[in-house]
């Protein structure tokens, strides 16, 4: 089948229907997108598909046929690291960082949808991705100053 990633045209050999996430490491050596739970409960592997975030574990490969995928690997643009993922470097928000990508990339729709996004958005729309080292306030001081930013201009 065919998959588009990072704006990039793949051809894959699929057997029994994967997960996309499955497709995206094994084959296409994307492992930025991380495993974490496997049931869709956790976040770790979240991509954008169409721009919105989605658990890659249990999607199936073959439903994101003809659909837009922005891995972690993806989502700098001209060289430029998206304002999410400057944010959360400079700020030094994560410890182990296994929960980053997935975090980055539901941050980054996020606040695309929601430039103005209020604290209890923030923490609602993360609501999804789970840290396990509890970085949680450190990633809604690091988007807020994002919001604030943009206020400001
Ligand atoms: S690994 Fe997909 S949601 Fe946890
Ligand atoms: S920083 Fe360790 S899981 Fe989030």
């Amino acid at each position: 089948m065919k998959l588009r990633v990072n704006n990039k045209e793949y051809s894959v050999e699929v057997a029994n229907n994967p997960s996309l996430l499955e497709v995206l490491r094994d084959k296409l050596d994307l492992t930025g997108t991380k495993y974490g739970c496997g049931e869709g409960a956790c976040g770790a592997c979240k991509v954008l598909v169409n721009g919105i975030p989605t658990p890659s574990c249990i999607t199936p490969v073959t439903s994101v046929s003809g659909k837009k995928v922005i891995t972690i690997e993806g989502l700098a643009e001209n060289g430029e690291l998206h304002p999410v993922q400057k944010v959360f470097l400079e700020e030094d928000v994560f410890q182990c960082s296994y929960c980053a990508p997935g975090m980055v990339i539901t941050a980054a729709a996020l606040l695309k949808k929601q430039p103005d996004a209020s604290t209890q958005d923030l923490i609602d729309g993360l609501n999804g991705n789970i840290c396990r080292c509890c970085t949680y306030p450190a990633i809604i001081n690091a988007l807020k100053k994002i919001i604030q930013k943009e206020g400001e201009q």
